[in-house]
C-alpha cells in the first residue's frame, strides 16, 4: 500500500501525460482548465487505494481512476451551469471564463472520454466497468434532476433529500472504490461491500458539503459560500431547520426558501442564522458522523486485513475532518 498522498502523485502524473489540447482549442482547453485546477481527486484515490487493498495492481486501475475523475469533471461542469456557480476551486467556473455554450460540448466531451478511458482494459474488465459506470453516470443524472426540482418545492422531506444526495453524489463515490475491486478481480461478495461502504461515505460527504456550503471558510472553501441558501436547495441543513421551527419561523423560512431577493447577503445571514438557532447546523453534524460511522460498520463484512480497514477509517475520519 502507498500513502493517499502517492496515490495523488501517480494519478497526477498520469493524468499530464493523458492532457493534451487539441483542436479545435475551444473544446479542449476548458477540458485541460478544469481537470488542471486540482481538487481533492478524493475518487481517483479510492480507486488505485481500493484497487491495492484487494491485492491487485494500482498502476492498472489508472485508467479507472482517471475515468472517474473527467466523468466528477465533466459533472462539475455542467453542475457550476446548473446552478448558476461563479467559483470552483478558487477560480472562475468554466462557463464564466468561457461561456455556457463552451461548459455544455466540453462537459459533453469529458462524459465521452471518461467512457473511452475502458477500452485500456480486456474485453471482461471493459464490459463490468462499462455497465457500472452506465448505471452510475444516469443516477447522477437523477440526482441531479430531483436537486433542481426541489429549488421550487417546499414540501421536500429528509428521506427524499437523502435521495438525491446518494444519487448525486454517493453512488460515484461507491463505483470509484468498485471499480478499483473490480480491476484487482475482487469476489462479487467484496465488490459489493465496497461499493455500500463508498456509499454511505459520500452520503456523509454530500452533508459535509452542504454544511460547508453555508458555513466553510470564504478563504479557503474554493466555492461561492452561501450558494445554496442563494439557490433555494433544500439542503438538510434547511429541512432539519423546518423541522426544528414553530409555525411562525417555518413560515419565514420556507418563504426565504422560495426568494431570489437583490440583496443576497442578508438572504444568507438569515439563514445561517436558522441554521444555528434551530439546531440544525448541529444535526447536521451529527448527521455526518452518523453516515461515516455506517461506512465504517460495512468494513466488518470486508475480507481484507485489520491494517487495510484502519486505512480506509482514516479516510473516512479525514473527509469528516476535512474545511475544502
Ligand atoms: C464536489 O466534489 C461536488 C460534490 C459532489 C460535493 P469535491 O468536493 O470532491 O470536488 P473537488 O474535486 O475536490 O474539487
Ligand atoms: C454536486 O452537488 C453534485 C454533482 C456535481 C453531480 P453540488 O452542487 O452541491 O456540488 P458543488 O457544491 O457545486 O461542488
Ligand atoms: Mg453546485
Ligand atoms: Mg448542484
Ligand atoms: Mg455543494
Amino acid at each position: 500500500m502507498l500513502s493517499i498522498e502517492k496515490y495523488q502523485d501517480q494519478f497526477i502524473a498520469y493524468l499530464q501525460d493523458y492532457s493534451v489540447i487539441k483542436e479545435p482549442k475551444n473544446l479542449y482547453e476548458p477540458i485541460d482548465y478544469i481537470l488542471g485546477l486540482g481538487g481533492k481527486r478524493l475518487r481517483p484515490v479510492l480507486t488505485l487505494m481500493t484497487a491495492d487493498i484487494f491485492n491487485g495492481d494500482y498502476k492498472k486501475a489508472l485508467h479507472a481512476a482517471l475515468s472517474v475523475e473527467v466523468f466528477h469533471n465533466f459533472s462539475l461542469v455542467h453542475d457550476d451551469i446548473m446552478d448558476d456557480a461563479p467559483l470552483r476551486r478558487g477560480q472562475q467556473t468554466v462557463h464564466e471564463k468561457w461561456d455556457v455554450n463552451t461548459g455544455i460540448l466540453s462537459g459533453d466531451a469529458m462524459l465521452i472520454m471518461a467512457y473511452q478511458l475502458f477500452e485500456n482494459y480486456d474485453a471482461t474488465t471493459f464490459q463490468a466497468l462499462a455497465k457500472l459506470f452506465s448505471k452510475t453516470a444516469l443516477e447522477v443524472c437523477e440526482g441531479q434532476q430531483y436537486d433542481v426540482d426541489f429549488e421550487t418545492r417546499n414540501n421536500v422531506t429528509i428521506p427524499e433529500y437523502l435521495k438525491m444526495i446518494e444519487y448525486k453524489t454517493a453512488v460515484l463515490v461507491g463505483a470509484a472504490m468498485k471499480m478499483g475491486a473490480i480491476v484487482a478481480d475482487a469476489s462479487e461478495d467484496d465488490q459489493y461491500n465496497i461499493y455500500e461502504f463508498g456509499k454511505n461515505l459520500g452520503i456523509a460527504f454530500q452533508l459535509q458539503d452542504d454544511y460547508l456550503d453555508a458555513f466553510g471558510d470564504p478563504k479557503t472553501f474554493g466555492k461561492q459560500v452561501g450558494g445554496d441558501i442563494i439557490e433555494n436547495k433544500k439542503t438538510y441543513l434547511y429541512l432539519k431547520a423546518l423541522e426544528f421551527s414553530n409555525d411562525a419561523d417555518k413560515v419565514e423560512l420556507s418563504e426565504l426558501f422560495a426568494s431570489d431577493p437583490e440583496d443576497i447577503s442578508t438572504k444568507i445571514e438569515v439563514a445561517k442564522q436558522f441554521f444555528v438557532t434551530s439546531g440544525s447546523a448541529e444535526a447536521t453534524k451529527t448527521a455526518i458522523k452518523n453516515y461515516t460511522n455506517k461506512a465504517f460498520t460495512v468494513l466488518q463484512s470486508l475480507h481484507i486485513s485489520e491494517d487495510k480497514k484502519q486505512l480506509l477509517k482514516t479516510f473516512g475520519n479525514n473527509l469528516m475532518n476535512r474545511t475544502v
